[in-house]
């Protein structure tokens, strides 16, 4: 029987070691930040689990993954979203886009994609709107530039200055709600 829950679903099918770097694989089930180079880090599982089940993703969905990192998220995110909807994935340190780029090809998701930031642009606006924009980095103040980038309605989720936004878009108005404390590296 397969599991009901989406998030564990989606956790169940995309091994987190299928994105580390080798020499972190034995340590995929650590709760806990991994280290994948360029002092970049895979975020901690039960955080992404959080994360993930604020953002309340439903099939179907165009989603925004800033701060790819290793590629997990937008992996989990492309499981969650299922092949009617995208996931755009955009990181800053290229070597970390292309190395997630490839593992995340080697799932066969191919409604989900990796790639490189463009220099002083946050975010992905040219193929924006997203019904969800994910933010895996902490930049201290509320990233408007983002919130512009979502759908009416649309949800972000957000570390900012080590609170968890989710920041819910409506016609009407922007609705910003507080959940826990979290560390989280910079969004630059
Ligand atoms: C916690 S790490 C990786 C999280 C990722 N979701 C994972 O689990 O592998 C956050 C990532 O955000 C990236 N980052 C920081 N600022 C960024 C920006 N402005 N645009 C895109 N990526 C950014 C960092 O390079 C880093 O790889």
């Amino acid at each position: 029987m397969g599991l009901t829950d989406p998030v564990e679903a989606a956790f169940a099918a995309v091994p987190r070691a299928d994105f580390l770097p080798r020499a972190q694989r034995s340590h995929a089930s650590y709760d806990g930040p991994l280290a994948i180079g360029h002092g970049q880090t895979c975020s901690q599982p039960s955080t992404v689990e959080a994360m993930l089940r604020l953002l309340d993703v439903h099939a179907g969905h165009r989603v925004l993954d800033v701060g790819s990192g290793s590629g997990w998220t937008t992996a989990l995110l492309a499981h969650l979203v299922g092949p009617t909807g995208r996931v755009e994935g955009v990181e800053v340190v290229p070597e970390l886009a292309h190395t997630a780029a490839v593992r995340l090809a080697r799932t066969g998701m191919t409604w989900a994609t990796v790639h490189g930031a463009v220099p002083h642009v946050l975010g992905l606006p040219d193929l924006a709107p997203y019904d969800r924009v994910l933010v895996s980095a902490d930049g201290g103040r509320m990233p408007a530039d983002l919130v512009d980038q979502l759908a009416v309605p649309g949800r972000l989720v957000a570390p900012v200055a080590g609170r968890m936004l989710v920041v819910d878009r409506t016609e009407e108005d922007l609705v910003t709600q507080a959940h826990g404390h979290y560390r989280f590296v910079p969004l630059v």
